[in-house]
């Protein structure tokens, strides 16, 4: 409630008085404030120390957000408007030899999706069951082993067993374990902000995508001290649109601001076709 109206009062501000009391905060209370609500599992200096960390440490640190942390930042609403973005739920009669020879057309229906970063698995459990394939890979084996038990209790419904597509993988997004062209679209949503080289995983996200790449960041600018593993900041659509680099592309700009979840702010969708 508090956190909510404190976010809306924020929103009332101009940019330039939000940066600015922010730059404030960051100097003399949020190092602080942060190392109190969390305690010791968290570590607040993460910024400091992103680029030279090694993998086992990376995930341990994952696994220790998941056991303390539940939330999602995708909703329900978030996962329709991505299904959306991904070309709608997929028409069943066709096969996925259609879509590997039909990828090249405009408009071709997405049939398999790769999640990255699917964390508890909302968006990954919001997708399978409007009828997409789908394999999640997330660095945190806490998180797999979460989002596969709610997908497993969700697919259980009175007497009756829904039976879900959807294959976990951990691995990181930097170094994805599939051939080239393996899914027909990739969705990144909450993700790409967390990941330690930009570029690569952007590399990756492209090697692996047949038809569509469809990414959710908030939109912020960087700070030192949050409450969150952030690693890189996207505070304009273009930012976004030129990491990417793709010929055809689509950025929109949302607004969370209010809203009841765990996510509560501004942010982009971008949507990039493949050739
Ligand atoms: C904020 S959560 C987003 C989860 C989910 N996509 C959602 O929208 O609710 C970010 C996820 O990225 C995962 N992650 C962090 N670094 C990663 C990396 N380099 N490669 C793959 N996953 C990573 C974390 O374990 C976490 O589950």
């Amino acid at each position: 409630m508090l956190r909510a109206a404190y976010i809306r009062f924020k929103q009332l501000l101009p940019r330039s008085v939000r940066n600015a009391l922010s730059r404030v905060n960051q100097g003399l209370f949020a190092r602080r404030t942060i190392e109190r609500k969390y305690g010791t599992w968290f570590d607040v200096d993460w910024r400091k120390k992103f680029r030279t960390m090694p993998d086992a440490d990376w995930i341990a640190a994952y696994d220790a957000v998941w056991q303390h942390h539940h939330n999602n930042c995708t909703d329900e609403t978030d996962a329709a408007m991505i299904i959306t973005a991904l070309g709608g739920a997929p028409h069943h009669d066709s096969t996925e030899q259609d879509a590997k020879k039909n990828a090249h057309v405009q408009n071709a229906h997405v049939q398999s999706v790769l999640e990255v970063g699917c964390g508890a698995g909302s968006l990954a459990i919001a997708m399978a069951q409007a009828g997409f394939r789908v394999t999640c890979v997330d660095v945190s084996s806490e998180a797999l082993r979460k989002a596969a038990h709610r997908a497993q209790t969700l697919a259980v419904q009175g007497e009756q067993t829904i039976k879900h597509d959807i294959t976990w993988k951990q691995g990181f997004a930097e170094a994805l374990p599939f051939p080239d062209k393996s899914f027909d679209a990739i969705t990144c949503c909450h993700t790409l902000e967390h990941v330690r080289d930009l570029q690569t995983t952007v590399q990756e996200l492209k090697r692996v995508a047949r038809m569509r790449i469809v990414v959710v960041v908030p939109r912020q600018e960087y700070r030192l001290y949050a409450e969150n593993y952030h690693t890189q900041f996207f505070s304009t659509p273009d930012q976004l649109s030129s990491a990417f680099g793709l010929p055809r592309s689509e950025t929109r700009e949302l607004n969370y601001v209010g809203r009841d979840n765990e996510f509560q702010d501004e942010a982009l969708l971008y949507i990039g076709y493949v050739e």
